[in-house]
């Protein structure tokens, strides 16, 4: 697997040199508490970060468990291709993690394993209980072991924003002449302030003697709300690699964001032009990603992770573009520059929100799509407008949101194995709420059966649990309106854990108790497929 770096290249210049986008949203995004997503769910959004133009994806992390393997094979092997992105494994510094990463790796036409050992004396002292002398031995002996797999090894000095710059250097110093490619700095807790940042990354490139010979790279969580700007600094300062993930999910308060460091960097490219040597006024794209697939990759993020994106959010929240003041309104209208600093239709939107309705046909709908981005299959088109005609006959506008939410609910989902043919519920603050549903069994049967619950939601739930006798935990449960106004459409993320794993399922809906019924099949669906044996499926329904 080991690759070559091919010599003979042109020299690349400033303006053909972008700045490296890192997604490790299926890495450290995935330690968001409760957005584990299963292998497929993984796939999905590898194939859409692809699509959306970022150079590296950090899969997962091999060793820490079957499941974070085999998703970083899978994703190795259907998106590593050849015109694909790097694909990359997290190892801690030891011969196992770094094994195990070159192994699931294997199958990538660039593949990356990145190694790390903290490196902060807090660390140290505390969680590895290593000296110093022993971290500067560790780390050049696990990047070399590294490199004896794979030609590109990044190195992260964990906790490097608390870390004594002093020891930092040499550390780099000798992870770089091991054959580190890129060297990561990540400020771990989320501490440091821009200038600081911008400052650390100063001194690594005064002083570290063959810092030349690597990409430097910063990683950074965002405890204090300062994450994208401290990378910004970085970038100020000879960064050339941003890690990030989309809608900075991650570990506690998460990382810095995809969507708002890449959009800062394409509003404000003048700007950052000279600090990457290029000319004040080239309007050569600083990154390679394809800004118009933002949106869409951060609702199908937000969909598969059930981390629910906050309407204030910069650049993908759903307030993001909206003017509500009176004056903002009028503004606007006379001229968008008044308050607009970016396209909507940037990211992949568009203003033209409101869009189809009840007599929209076949053709409005699948110029539309296509227009979002969806690129679907002539199965997929039909599934779906049979979808959109149905939700026209309850709301009256069909935004770009709704369609989104109608693809996202019948493309791409787990094949339906159990069916939902009716759901009723009778419920007020009277009577006990009651539902009771028909479901299609994949063998064809129809079977029905009522249950009382707490709530309506909790009685259909009752009511499928009496006809799928699957034991599961409902851990997490959200309903969310797609648009304002009365006849919005309703989207249900929910989780179910079952013998320690955890299965997701969405549903949109008009009406939310079909969507939450629609939602809790969708997650039951995943579970069933991956019941093996055929008598261990058969027991599900003649319980
Ligand atoms: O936050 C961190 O330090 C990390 C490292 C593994 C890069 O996620
Ligand atoms: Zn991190």
């Amino acid at each position: 697997m080991k690759q070559n770096q091919d010599s003979d290249c042109p020299q690349p210049t400033a303006e053909s040199n972008p700045i490296i986008i890192f997604d490790t949203t299926l890495r450290d995004g995935e330690q968001s508490p409760g957005a584990t997503l299963n292998i497929e769910e993984k796939l999905t959004i590898a194939k859409a970060l692809a699509k959306l133009g970022v150079d590296v994806i950090e899969a997962g992390f091999p060793y820490s468990s079957p499941g974070d393997f085999e998703a970083v094979q899978k994703i190795a092997q259907s998106v590593g291709t050849e015109n694909g992105p790097t694909i990359c494994g997290l190892a801690r510094a030891t011969e196992k993690d770094i094994k195990a990463a070159a192994e699931a790796l294997k199958p990538a036409h660039k593949a990356r394993i990145h190694t790390f050992i903290a490196s902060s004396d807090i660390h140290l002292k505390y969680k590895l209980k290593k000296t110093r002398a022993e971290v500067l031995e560790i780390a050049p002996a696990m990047v070399a072991y590294a490199k004896s797999f794979v030609d590109d090894v990044e190195f992260s000095p964990e906790d490097a924003g608390r870390s004594d710059p002093e020891f930092l250097y040499p550390l780099l110093e000798k992870a770089i002449a091991a054959g580190a490619t890129t060297i990561n700095i990540p400020d771990t807790v989320g501490y440091t302030t821009p200038s600081e940042f911008g400052g650390l990354i100063k001194g690594i490139k005064d002083n570290v003697p063959n810092i030349d010979q690597a990409i430097i790279s910063v990683h950074g969580h965002d405890d204090l709300g300062m994450a994208v700007a401290n990378f910004l600094e970085a970038v100020k300062n000879g960064a050339r690699q941003l890690e990030c993930t989309i809608n900075g999910i991650g570990e506690r308060a998460g990382n810095a964001a995809l969507e708002e460091l890449v959009m800062a960097l394409h509003v404000r490219r003048q700007y950052f032009n000279t600090f990457l040597g290029r000319a004040p006024e080239s309007t050569v794209p600083l990154t390679n990603i394809d800004t118009t697939q933002i949106y869409k990759t951060s609702r199908l993020v937000s969909n598969l992770t059930g981390m629910i994106v906050q309407p204030n959010k910069a650049i993908v929240g759903a307030n993001a573009f909206a003017h509500q003041s009176g004056i903002h309104q009028d503004g606007v209208l006379k001229n968008k520059l008044t308050y607009e600093i970016m396209d909507a239709q940037s990211i992949g939107l568009t203003d033209n929100q409101i869009v189809l309705g009840k007599l929209s046909g076949r053709n409005a709908f699948k110029t539309r799509l296509k227009e979002l981005g969806f690129d679907l299959s002539e199965t997929e088109l039909n599934k779906a407008f049979l979808r959109f005609k149905d939700v026209a006959d309850k709301k009256k506008e069909i935004t770009d949101w709704d369609l989104e939410a109608i693809v996202n609910d019948e493309i791409g989902q787990p094949p339906e194995l159990f069916r939902l043919e009716l759901v009723q519920v009778s419920c007020g603050d009277r009577s006990s709420p009651t539902a009771t549903v028909t479901l299609r069994t994949p063998d064809g049967k129809e079977l029905s059966d009522a249950a009382i619950g707490t709530g309506p939601v909790d009685a259909v739930y009752k009511a499928i649990n009496r006809v799928i006798n699957i034991p599961n935990n409902l851990i997490e449960f959200s309903v969310k309106s797609v648009t304002g106004g009365i006849d919005a459409m309703g989207e249900v993320t929910i989780r179910i854990k079952h013998e320690q794993k955890i299965y997701s399922g969405y549903a949109a809906n008009t009406d939310i108790i079909v969507a939450s019924a629609r939602a809790y099949l969708n997650a039951l669906n995943r579970l069933y497929a991956t019941l093996q044996p055929k008598e261990e499926q058969e027991a599900v329904t003649s319980a």
